[in-house]
């Protein structure tokens, strides 16, 4: 699913500027379960917007399904993101005066799906995540724990085969956090590829494997 080779980021000048990864290297297969962990930092943001294809290594390559997506232009970068990659971020990011529904809604209106088709799988969604009475709540008047759940709603909206996620539980407590947990372990049955950051052991235990990363170089 996806290869790294010698990725190195560096903010500022090329020559000059901070080197935030000093190439990494590693491979991921389709249906794996990874943990990044590190210090505070260390690269693993960084890391995770390449892989997002929201940012692109200085030097190195990074390879989605084969394609070289270092190479690609921004338009199509932009389509297979959409195509392939669904994100959960620490901070939900959930738009604030949207539904739960609107904003699971929102990457099939950038997909260009029909609205009733929208709607419905948005529906099916919030009934998987356990928020089918919430629906048309907006982000306000839910938990934590609930805005996370629709934030993962809104990542599988395009039926994508990478979930990316950036501390998803960072902001949780550790009900909710465990809560978030059988869901990512369950969409991974379900053969979902997924990639997280976090400091979490728990999540971490429960993934096929870790990438420990320390400035900038995975150990
Ligand atoms: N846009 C940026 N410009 C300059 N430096 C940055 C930028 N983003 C991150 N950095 C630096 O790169 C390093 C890695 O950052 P990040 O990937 O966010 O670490 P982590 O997610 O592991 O905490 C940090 O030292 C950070 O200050
Ligand atoms: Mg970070």
């Amino acid at each position: 699913m996806i290869e790294c080779r010698d990725v190195v980021r560096v903010y500022g000048q090329e020559k000059k500027g901070f080197r935030a990864l000093q190439g990494v290297s590693f491979m991921v297969a389709a249906g794996e379960f990874s943990a990044i962990m590190g210090p505070s930092g260390c690269g693993k943001s960084t890391l995770l917007n390449i892989l997002g294809l929201l940012d692109r290594p200085t030097t190195g390559q990074f390879l989605l399904k084969g394609t070289d997506a270092s190479r690609m232009g921004d338009g199509e970068r932009t389509l297979l993101r959409r195509q392939t990659i669904g994100f959960v971020f620490q901070a939900f990011n959930l738009l604030p005066r949207l539904s739960a529904l609107e904003n699971v809604c929102l990457p099939m209106t950038y997909a260009g799906a029909r609205r009733a088709e929208r709607e419905a799988r948005a529906r099916e969604l919030l009934e998987k995540v356990g928020l089918k009475d919430k629906a048309l709540r907006p982000p306000v008047e839910l938990s934590g724990g609930e805005r996370q759940r629709v934030g993962i709603a809104r990542a599988l909206a395009n039926r994508p085969a990478l979930l990316l996620a950036d501390e998803p539980t960072g902001n949780l407590d550790s009900k909710s956090s465990a809560d978030i947990l059988a869901m990512l372990q369950e969409l991974h049955k379900e053969g979902l590829t997924i990639i997280l950051v976090t400091h979490d052991p728990n999540i971490a235990k429960a993934a096929d494997r870790v990438l420990r990363l320390k400035d900038g170089r995975l150990e």
